[in-house]
């Protein structure tokens, strides 16, 4: 979090969890944490089905809200079971998560498609938040960078740079999503910074106004150590985001 010009953004992914009620709570709680407009901005991620109620409750807050996907259909149509991004723009949305590894992994979505996504989640007004990262086995055999350069490299040709001057990426290890096992800051910062330098090969003014987010087990206990690091401008957090006290605690530790 070295450069006054990135905010830091703490982000909560709720993937397919909780109920209306359990949101509101939430929701509730953390607006009183983020009562101020502070140097950090908060997003919340909920399932497309709250994200109408999340924004009505977020009224008049400096909570952002976000979703978790959207189609890579470029134009509304006949599309069954599947959302837009003017869809998402227009309940209150202002990011879009765009492959995340569970996407990957359990939808079978491919560099190809997840630069497609990127590019109608700007057309329809939204941040993207690109995820990257590498599984265990790629880890273990010592593939991390040539994996995370790869999935950033695919989507990069095909959108091209500029668009990453309106975009977040977000590093998270496969193996320590939902696991508890967190990259050292170390391990985190030297990925973060291999990202930064892979844009800054194209163009060195989007790379240094980029925010890279961490994410894999973030908690309250490891954010600040995590957010110290010079290339790290924020977090997505899935697990601890559902727990108002812990997203709370993650958020001040984002606080200069
Ligand atoms: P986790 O999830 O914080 O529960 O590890 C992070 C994510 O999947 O975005």
């Amino acid at each position: 979090m070295a450069v006054a010009t990135r905010a830091p953004l703490i982000a909560g992914n709720w993937k397919m969890h909780g109920t209306l009620d359990d949101s509101a709570e939430l929701v509730s709680m953390l607006k009183k944490v983020v009562a101020r407009p502070k140097d950090a901005q908060m997003l919340l991620c909920p399932p497309f089905t709250y994200l109408m109620a999340v924004r009505k409750w977020l009224k008049e807050s400096n909570i952002l809200l976000g979703a978790q996907n959207l189609s890579h259909q470029p134009d509304l149509g006949a599309y069954t079971g599947e959302v837009h991004g003017s869809m998402l723009k227009d309940v209150g949305c202002s990011f879009v998560i765009i492959g995340h590894s569970e996407r990957r992994q359990f939808y079978g979505e491919t560099d190809d498609l997840v630069a497609q996504k990127f590019q109608v989640a700007q057309a329809a007004g939204l941040t993207p938040i690109l995820c990257i990262g590498e599984t265990l086995e790629q880890h273990e055999k010592g593939k991390t960078e040539s994996v995370v350069v790869g999935q950033m490299l695919a989507v990069l040709k095909t959108v091209g740079v500029a668009a990453f001057s309106n975009a977040v990426i977000a590093y998270e290890p496969v193996w320590a999503i939902g696991t508890g096992r967190t990259a050292t800051p170390g391990q985190a910062q030297k990925v973060h910074a291999l990202i930064r330098a892979t844009i800054s090969k194209h163009d060195a003014t989007i790379s240094s106004a980029l925010r890279i987010l961490y994410g894999g087990s973030v908690k309250s206990d490891n954010a600040k150590v995590l957010l110290s690091m010079d290339d790290i401008d924020g977090g997505l957090v899935g697990g601890a985001s559902l727990k108002a006290e812990e997203f709370a605690a993650i958020f001040q530790a984002a606080l200069n």
